[in-house]
């Protein structure tokens, strides 16, 4: 991931060397859906890194995002209280999963 960055960075600096007048910076969309406990989520997610992150993994079950909260707050150390998990939990399961609960 970080060679990704990196490696983009550098071909947008030569582009930006070569090209003289307004640079216009493609406009990625991504797909949010509002709804409960998306104020949660923006609060505690978005604080580190985009949305395309948690859009990227496409849907999963309830266990994968139940998962994923987790390891954001034992890996990376997110504050995230218990309670707002369970909110992030269901929302994410909701709108970005596959319906399964494992
Ligand atoms: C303290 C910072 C931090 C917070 C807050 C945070 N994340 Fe992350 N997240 C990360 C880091 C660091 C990565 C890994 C980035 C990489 O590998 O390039 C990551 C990666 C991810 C991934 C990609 C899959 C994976 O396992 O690496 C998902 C999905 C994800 N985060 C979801 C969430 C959700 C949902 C929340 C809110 C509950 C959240 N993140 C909050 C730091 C954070």
């Amino acid at each position: 991931m970080k060679k990704i960055i990196f490696g983009s960075l550098i071909v947008a600096t030569s582009l930006f060397a070569q090209v003289k007048g307004d640079i216009e910076v493609p406009y990625i969309p991504y797909e949010i859906k509002m709804g409960k406990g998306f104020d949660t989520v923006q609060a505690n997610c978005l604080m580190c890194h985009s949305f395309g992150y948690i859009i990227n993994q496409g849907p999963q079950s309830r266990e994968f995002w139940r998962e994923k909260v987790e390891k954001m707050i034992k890996a990376f150390g997110a504050p995230i209280t218990q309670k707002d998990a369970k909110i992030i939990e269901d929302y994410l399961f909701k709108h970005y999963g596959n319906g399964k609960e494992k």
